[in-house]
C-alpha cells in the first residue's frame, strides 16, 4: 500500500512552467493505493470513489471515456515507453484529496501509482524520474500542460517542511515551516470552471509568446525566468495588453517567492502574509486565472483581523483559497467565511485545516487500523 499526498503551495503560482520558483509542501490528505500482482493477464484498477472498475492491457493502456484511470494508465504508459517491463497488477484506489480543489488530487494519483509500481517490480527509479513520468501522464492521458510542482511536491514533501524549488535547475531546500500561532486554513469555494484546463494551457502559450518577443532582444532569455520588469517596459509596445499583464506577472511572482523566503527565514509572518495578498491581486488582475468566488473569499479575509495573508491556490478558475490564520481564531474565521459565503453565491463552502507531512511514501501496515486507513 502507497499513500501520495495533495499539496499545497505557499507561494509562486504558475511561476513553475515559466522556470521560476514555488514553495510548496505535503499535505494531510492522500490518495491511497493497495496494489498487487494479479493472476489475470489484464490489469485491473478500481476507484472505490467512482465505484468503477476499469481492465486494461498492461503492454498498451489507452487513454480511457472515464477521467480518472487516466492518470494511472498514463503513468503505465510511461513504464512501458521507456522499455520497463510490467506485470499485470491490480489496483484499488480512494483517498481524501478533494478533487478540483486546487490541492493536486491529479499528482498524487499519478505519483503515488508510479511509486507503486516502481516498488512492486523493484525498478529502483530514482525518485525524480519519477515525478517525470507522472508530469508526462497528466500532459499526455489528461491533457494538461501542467508545470512539475504538483508531481515534486507530493513526491517530495517532507513533514513539517516546505521547501523552495527552483523550476529550473530543480535544485531545492527545505525548511522548517514555523508559522507559531498560525494555521494554514484552506477555504474550499466548491466551484470548478469546465474550461479550467483549456485557459490553463492557454496561458502557458501566452508566457512563450512573451518569451519571442523579448529573445528577439535578449538572445540569452530562455524563458520568463530570465526576464526582467525593465526588458519588459522597454519593449511594451510590441505586446499585446493580455501578454503584458501575464509576462509582468510572472517576474513580479518569481521575485516575490525569494523575498517571501527571506522573510519567513526571518520569522517576518506579517511581510509574508502581504506577498500573500500581492499574489492574489496579480493572479486576479494580471493573470486573471480567479474568479468572483475565489476574489470575494480573499476579501472578506481581509476584513477579519487574525489573518495574516490569503490568496487562491493552484491553478485557479475554482478551488481554495490558501489563509494564514491565527489558530485561536480559525473556527470563527471559517464560519464567518461561510455565512457570508452562502449569502453571497447560494452556494456551499468547505474548509480543511491542514498539517504538512510526508511525501509518497509505503503504508507501514502496522500504522492501520480495523476501520480506515485515512
Ligand atoms: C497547477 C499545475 C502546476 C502549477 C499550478 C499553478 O496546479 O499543475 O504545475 O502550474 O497549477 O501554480
Amino acid at each position: 500500500m502507497v499513500r501520495s499526498p495533495g499539496r499545497i503551495n505557499l507561494i509562486g503560482e504558475h511561476t513553475d512552467y515559466n522556470e521560476g520558483f514555488v514553495m510548496p509542501a505535503a499535505i494531510d490528505r492522500s490518495i491511497v493505493f493497495a496494489v498487487g500482482f494479479s493472476t489475470e493477464p489484464d490489469g485491473s484498477l478500481y476507484s472505490v470513489k467512482h465505484d468503477e472498475l476499469v481492465r486494461f492491457d498492461i503492454n498498451n493502456p489507452k487513454i480511457t471515456e472515464h477521467l480518472w484511470p487516466n492518470y494511472l494508465l498514463g503513468v503505465v504508459r510511461q513504464f512501458v515507453d521507456k522499455g520497463y517491463s510490467l506485470k499485470p497488477i491490480h489496483c484499488v484506489v480512494d483517498g481524501d484529496v478533494p478533487t478540483g480543489a486546487g490541492l493536486s488530487s491529479s499528482a498524487a494519483l499519478e505519483c503515488g501509482f508510479a511509486f507503486a509500481l516502481n516498488h512492486l517490480h523493484s525498478f529502483n527509479i530514482p525518485k525524480l524520474e519519477l515525478i517525470h513520468m507522472a508530469q508526462w501522464a497528466e500532459h499526455h492521458y489528461v491533457g494538461v500542460k501542467c508545470g512539475i510542482m504538483d508531481q515534486f511536491a507530493s513526491m517530495m514533501g517532507i513533514e513539517g517542511k516546505a521547501f523552495v524549488l527552483d523550476c529550473r535547475s530543480l535544485s531545492y531546500h527545505y525548511f522548517p515551516i514555523d508559522l507559531k500561532d498560525y494555521s494554514i486554513v484552506l477555504c474550499d469555494s466548491m466551484v470548478k470552471h469546465s474550461l479550467a484546463s483549456s485557459a490553463y494551457n492557454k496561458r502557458r502559450e501566452e508566457c512563450e509568446e512573451g518569451v519571442l518577443i523579448l529573445k528577439q532582444h535578449y538572445h540569452h532569455i530562455k524563458s520568463l525566468r530570465d526576464a526582467t520588469i525593465d526588458m519588459i517596459e522597454t519593449h511594451r509596445g510590441e505586446f499585446t495588453e493580455k501578454v503584458y499583464n501575464r509576462c509582468t506577472y510572472i517576474v513580479q511572482e518569481n521575485q516575490r517567492v525569494l523575498a517571501a523566503a527571506d522573510d519567513l527565514e526571518k520569522g517576518d509572518l506579517k511581510s509574508f502574509g502581504q506577498k500573500m495578498y500581492a499574489t492574489h491581486d496579480g493572479l486576479s488582475k494580471l493573470y486573471q486565472v480567479s474568479c468572483p468566488e475565489l476574489d470575494f473569499l480573499v476579501d472578506q479575509s481581509k476584513k477579519f483581523e487574525g489573518v495574516l495573508g490569503s490568496r487562491m491556490l493552484g491553478g485557479g478558475f475554482g478551488g481554495c483559497t490558501i489563509n494564514i490564520v491565527l489558530k485561536t481564531k480559525a473556527d470563527s474565521f471559517i464560519s464567518t467565511l461561510r455565512h457570508a459565503y452562502q449569502r453571497n453565491f447560494q452556494h456551499e463552502m468547505n474548509s480543511y485545516v491542514v498539517e504538512v507531512k510526508n511525501g509518497t511514501s509505503i503504508i507501514d501496515p502496522a500504522t492501520l487500523n480495523d476501520t480506515t486507513i485515512l
